[in-house]
């Protein structure tokens, strides 16, 4: 393990609300590799915030009738508030509106500029004669020349996951006026991606092909084999960081130039805030960088920004990029244009103080390899059978009888025999098992070895019986409730990257707190002889079918 981590979660677009398919794919996995590496008492930082540049922006607030800044405005404030409240826990999330942003971005562009490594270039752009305005990507729809969706962007079709170019769409239409749009002359600056295509090939093809997810490392290849293309860092349009030279009025940076630089300014404001340096967090070798994103933000994050950061010198590049799949809900795509999500804050409010229930569900069916599916009749089994028949049961079965054999007081671990120190030998590996498997970006089979650690207690519990014994060998019961509520201290440890809510109330009723990693997987009695515990409270609650169904009936309307 290294010594210090700058995590960073993709900047959502400041255009709408978080949903599922977000938590699922994005800041869920990466909540859970900072809290497990805050547990393991790494420096880290887990940097995000709003992506409020693009063109995405300014057609919704077309859409919405309003500018740019009230639409960033609004979605700002509501997406970083109902993440907070999830429990996602960034060190900082900032937006790219503010200044020291503005600041950096440009200072980036300026170098590239100054070291001749950006092209100047006259090309040709599409132009809406009604709106007298350049079309850039997604102001411009028409079809794909790969698959023929008639749906594809300027820029990607979503349908096939091509990058195009606004001039490669068949029968391109202006978004803004709907008119068929002309080729116009315009200058822009390009990065020449080309001159960087052994970079990427050393760093990524010859070093990764192992240790990256076969998706991220695949999508890489083929754009490799295509060969890397210099691709324009300029647009024409009324709403960015303006271009900072005196001969380029009226152009602002490309969003993606932009979006990932924000990486680092958020984590600037960062360390101002915290009087700490925010360089060894983005050039000091020993650091290692991890982005976590979707995988439609692969190219971005494994070739354009590695090389801006390579252009400009002295930063380092990520150890890895663990981008997920996509999550469909009730078997079809989530959509935001049609409404077909589960929407954050609408959740928050529906099912007060439920967090880890979704975090559960989308964890165990998290898109890691392949797309996955969310629905609701899987989120109430998994909160049935496994949050309340499993984790809370084998709790709430434990604390209930140290406070009736023992008032609360927790009793001598005594002679353990070779039944108990083989389950704690069982909960161990169980332990190594979730750090290999968070360490390697595989969350839903860390989630089920951390449950498997419930389902071992629980079952040393019924092979134990202990309520038969109390009477004839109350010694042996003492060792069975001893033992059984190191299990329960282990579980509220290794359960707390995952179901952080749960975990503290868990330490709450066992009236412990603030333990690390190290002490769930290497100290066998947590808890000491005598210590007293608080009385159970709920941890969990069934979900009844009608909940499910007003959920559904929502979603059809
Ligand atoms: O795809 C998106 O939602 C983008 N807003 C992600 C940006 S990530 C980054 F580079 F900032
Ligand atoms: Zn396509």
């Amino acid at each position: 393990m290294s010594k210090r981590y700058t995590v960073t979660a993709a900047l959502p677009y400041a255009n709408g609300a978080i949903h599922i398919g977000h938590l699922a794919g994005v800041y869920i996995p990466a909540d859970i590799y900072v809290r497990y590496l805050r547990l393991q008492k790494k420096e880290v930082i887990y940097i995000c915030g709003s992506d409020e540049h693009g063109a995405a922006i300014s057609i919704k607030a077309k859409k919405e009738n309003k500018t740019p800044k009230q639409i960033i405005d609004k979605y700002h404030k509501m997406i970083k508030e109902s993440l907070i409240e999830f429990g996602i826990t960034f060190d900082n999330y900032s937006r790219t509106s503010k200044e020291i942003h503005r600041e950096t971005a440009q200072e980036f562009f300026i170098d590239l500029y100054k070291k001749n490594i950006l092209e100047e270039k006259e090309t040709e752009q599409l132009y809406d004669e009604e709106a007298n305005q350049f079309l850039a990507d997604r102001f411009v729809i028409g079809t794909c020349p790969f698959c023929e969706n008639e749906e594809a962007y300027g820029d990607q079709c979503e349908k096939c996951g091509n990058t195009l170019s606004t001039t490669d769409l068949k029968n391109p239409k202006s978004i803004i006026s709907g008119s068929t749009p002309v080729v116009k002359k315009t200058k822009h600056w390009f990065l020449p991606l080309n001159n960087y295509q052994d970079f990427i090939e050393d760093w990524i093809l010859k070093t990764h092909q192992k240790d990256w997810k076969p998706n991220v490392y695949g999508q890489v290849k083929s754009w490799l084999t295509l060969k890397l293309k210099p691709r324009a860092v300029t647009r024409d349009l009324n709403w960015g960081i303006k271009v900072p030279l005196e001969t380029a009025k009226g152009k602002v940076l490309y969003v993606w130039f932009d979006a990932p630089i924000g990486y680092i300014s958020a984590t600037k404001e960062w360390a101002q805030k915290n009087n700490v340096d925010w360089k060894p967090f983005w050039q000091d070798e020993e650091t290692t960088l991890v982005h976590f994103i979707g995988k439609d933000n692969i190219v971005f994050h494994c070739i354009i920004f590695p090389c801006i950061l390579k252009a400009k010198g002295n930063y380092i590049l990520p150890k890895n990029v663990p981008a997920n799949e996509f999550l469909n809900l009730e078997n079809k795509k989530l959509s935001t244009s049609k409404n077909w999500a589960v929407w954050l804050h609408e959740y928050l409010q529906d099912f007060p103080n439920q967090q880890d229930v979704l975090r559960y569900t989308l964890i165990s069916n998290a898109p890691e390899t392949k797309d996955s599916n969310f629905t609701w009749a899987d989120l109430q089994v998994k909160n049935n059978n496994e949050l309340v028949a499993i984790l809370g049961n084998f709790i709430n079965r434990v604390v209930v009888l140290i406070h009736k054999y023992y008032n609360g007081e927790v009793p001598s671990i005594g002679n353990p025999d070779k039944i108990d120190t083989a389950t704690m030998e069982h909960s161990k590996n169980l332990i190594r098992k979730v750090e290999d498997q968070i360490e390697s970006f595989h969350y839903r089979g860390a989630l089920q070895s951390a449950m498997d650690i419930a389902r071992l207690g629980n079952k040393y519990l019924a092979d134990q019986e202990p309520w038969k014994l109390i009477k004839t060998t109350p010694e042996r019961v003492s060792t069975i409730m001893n033992t059984s509520i190191q299990i329960v201290a282990k579980l509220s440890i290794v359960l707390s990257p995952f179901l952080p809510f749960t975990a503290e109330k868990i330490q709450t009723i066992l009236n412990i707190k603030s333990l690390d990693w190290k002490t769930a997987k290497d100290t066998f009695s947590i808890i000491e002889e005598k210590h007293l515990i608080n009385k159970p409270t709920l941890l969990f609650q069934r979900i009844e079918d009608e909940v499910i169904q007003e959920q559904l009936d929502k979603l059809k309307q």
